[in-house]
């Protein structure tokens, strides 16, 4: 037994059955009652206090005020950073940059740690195949290697090498499982699915967190299959203790144990304490049903003793892994009012990087710094709060650089910027200020307008059915490009719009997510051509709200899309050569596909070459930079499985590089796959690899490439 388990379990010998049971419980903010229940022993863990001086004050009163000392877990809802703010999470995803997203993390861990958090309900790894679901924009998006990458670089960042580093802080990957599932895609709505799809495609990033050391997971308000997630024994005994072996702990999401009743899984609040613990949920987020049932639960033996214990052990274990024994005190020598210069360099970077280009017609951008005159239109332009993006409840809008600002600062002393908000707020309806938009851009030389979505129309409980530019901004969009002049638009959203207009008539375009505390330096970055972009998308985006579910890795189906009936013009009733899966009045392909991004130069792939030896598949191309300068591509590895014992994906990512390279020059990429990485769930719902024709393709996106094969045989699983 090592100190740790040693330490835990003789001090778990000491406790009464209502200290434990205060372990399980979690208060949100500083008040009276709670500071009353800490020094009662019934608080292990308390949220919302970033306050470094009163954290202090509830951690000596945790540690010196009750009967065994036992210090606070305080946690906080660090997303996408902490005071410095980086992109929302669906624009980190779109980075495709492990390295910067982990270091994105840690700088998010050092600025939280700081102040006394040491806990974070991040990363968020929820699989979402509908954007009018408010929360796509915390998480990765549609792909389960991607989300899966993305929050264990995370996990990483946030946890460090030691988390007894006090600039380490625990993750907890959330909301396991299935929430982006959510009908309709109306937060908190119902999640229903096969047992097939839920291990292949929305179990799979969870269990890349925990294969990364992820300290707790948080389950979510749905309920999957008829059973909540907060008491779902098959998800939190089966999968995550059983089959995965996770050692940590899991957090109820805020009173999610209590809304059981609310779901018509439980008849009271005491069952619902019943069936969470039952389930494996060890510590209750503000339902106060453990604070208040536990007790004669265990009292009338409805809830082993031993599953409490358990609970608590596991609680206990990460304080003490944290130091929070040894140390609960913030050393408040360590908290400062300005930020430092390498964490807002570190988010202009992931910033720049996250930005999709999604079209540069003619090569509009970059523009040239000495641009004589340049109109900046559009709310987003300078607005600090919608540039955080949603969840960002640290972030500071005076720390913000604006685009607006950023522009000023790097066209040459010459040039005339010209800026008009025209629309109060994104989402407003207000045309007076239409007529001095459109004067500003007749007068200058080209347009930037910054349209998209209010940060308060994303995020939590903020799902929309449909997926337009709010308010006015079409209407202010067709103005400005009535005056004939160059129109570059820079998307600011939290979630993919469908654009078609925009698509059709506007030269440039440029998703630039909510960018965080820098995007303003970062957008004109790109703008003016310091960096060109190399994001791309970690979510399809649809043409239509009615295409929706849409992602990439679907099935074939017997009857797939083809393109005679693609192409048919919209309203044109379906001819007998129509009887596919299509619409009459849409094309059934998106906008623009999972994994796609433009740059400011070309790339060429070859047809991947595949080599395989034993059980070792290696497959590998050549990219040339075909144009002028120097870029970053990330180059993406799809296979799919062409026959087997259940429907596969028609693609699946399994790997991805980033590649820079310099106008001419070309590189070798490769990657090397092993039998069990083509494992699915079968018809028994048990994993296996099934001998086969497979298809390759390295490309620059999902759509594009050309395919290569190979056959596993028996002999090589
Ligand atoms: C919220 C969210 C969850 C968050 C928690 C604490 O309702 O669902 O993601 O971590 O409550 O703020």
């Amino acid at each position: 037994m090592t100190t740790n388990d040693n330490y835990i379990e003789l001090l778990l010998a000491r406790m009464t059955l209502r200290e434990k049971v205060g372990q399980m419980t979690q208060v949100s903010g500083a008040t009276e009652d709670h500071l009353a229940l800490v020094k009662k022993g019934l608080v292990g863990s308390l949220l919302n206090v970033v306050d470094p001086v009163l954290v202090n004050e509830y951690q000596r009163a945790s540690v010196e005020e009750t009967r065994l000392g036992i210090p606070l877990l305080v946690g906080r809802d660090v997303i996408h950073g902490f005071r410095t703010i980086f992109p929302i999470p669906l624009g980190l995803a779109a980075s495709w940059n492990l390295p910067l997203v982990e270091k994105a993390a840690r700088v998010a861990a050092r600025e939280a740690s700081a102040v006394g958090v040491r806990w974070t309900f991040s990363p968020m790894v929820d699989i979402c195949r509908d954007p009018r679901w408010g929360r796509i924009a915390e998480g990765a998006g549609e792909d389960p290697v991607l989300s899966g990458a993305i929050g264990a670089a995370m996990v990483r960042g946030y946890q460090g090498k030691d988390l007894a580093n006090p600039e380490s802080i625990a993750a907890c990957a959330k909301h396991f499982v299935a929430y982006g599932a959510t009908e309709g895609g109306r937060d908190y709505n119902t999640s229903d699915m096969s047992e097939r799809t839920l291990r292949d495609v929305y179990l799979p990033p969870f269990k890349a967190c925990v294969d990364v050391g992820v300290s707790t997971l948080m389950c979510g308000f749905n309920d999957l299959a008829g059973v909540p997630a907060s008491g779902n024994a098959f998800t939190l005994r089966q999968v995550l203790r059983s089959e995965w072996k996770f050692n940590g702990f899991v957090v109820s999401d805020w009173a999610s144990i209590g809304e059981m009743v609310i779901h018509g899984f439980c008849a009271d609040k005491r069952e619902a304490a019943r069936e969470a613990a039952l389930a494996g949920v060890d510590m209750d987020m503000m339902s106060a049903c453990y604070l208040e049932h536990m007790e004669s639960l265990v009292a009338s033996g409805e809830v082993p003793l031993a599953l409490v214990d358990a609970s608590v052990r596991a609680i206990l274990g990460l304080k003490y892994r944290l130091g929070l024994f040894e140390r609960a005190q913030v050393d408040l020598s360590r908290v400062s009012e300005e930020l430092e210069w390498e964490s807002l360099e570190a988010a202009r970077h992931l910033a720049r990087e996250s930005c999709v280009l999604l079209k540069n017609e003619g090569n509009l951008l970059p523009l040239k710094e000495d641009v004589a005159s340049v109109a900046v239109i559009g709310p987003l332009s300078d607005s600090p709060v919608d540039q955080m993006g949603c969840w960002t409840v640290d972030g500071r809008a005076a720390d913000v650089c604006t685009p607006l600002a950023a522009i000023r600062q790097m066209v040459s002393p010459g040039t005339r910027v010209r800026y008009v908000r025209a629309l109060p707020e994104a989402c407003s309806g207000e045309t007076d200020e239409f007529d001095a938009a459109v004067r500003a851009a007749e007068a200058s030389d080209v347009a930037i307008l910054f349209l998209g979505e209010s940060e308060k129309l994303t995020g939590e409980s903020h799902c929309r059915a449909f997926l337009d530019l709010s308010g006015a901004q079409q209407a202010l969009l067709e103005r400005i490009c009535e005056t004939g002049k160059p129109v570059v638009v820079v998307l600011m959203t939290g979630r993919p719009l469908t654009i078609p207009w925009a698509v059709a008539h506007v030269p440039a375009l440029l998703l630039a997510w909510h960018p965080g505390t820098m995007g303003g330096p970062a957008i004109a970055d790109l703008l003016f051509g310091k960096h060109s972009p190399s994001g791309k998308l970690p979510v399809s985006i649809p043409r239509s709200v009615g295409q929706i579910p849409l992602y990439y890795n679907h099935k074939n189906t017997g009857r797939p899309a083809i393109d005679s009936v693609r192409k048919m013009p919209l309203g044109t009733p379906a001819d007998p050569v129509g009887f596919c899966s299509s619409y009459l009045d849409a094309e059934p392909t998106p906008e623009f596909p999972f994994g796609f991004g433009l740059s400011y130069t070309s790339f060429e792939y070859s047809l991947p070459k595949v080599v395989v030896q034993g059980s070792s598949i290696r497959i590998s191309a050549d990219i040339t930079n075909t144009g002028n300068r120097t870029a970053g591509e990330v180059a993406q590895l799809y296979v799919r499985d062409v026959v087997a014992s259940v429907t596969r994906p028609v693609k699946e990512l399994k790997g991805f590089q980033r590649v820079d390279l310099a106008a001419g020059q070309t590189k070798t990429v490769a990657f090397t796959l092993c039998p069990d990485d083509l494992a699915f769930h079968g018809r028994d719902c048990r994993l296996r690899v099934e001998p086969g024709d497979f298809q390759v393709w390295i490309a620059g996106n999902s759509q594009a490439g050309e395919a290569a094969g190979f056959t596993l045989r028996e002999s090589m699983i």
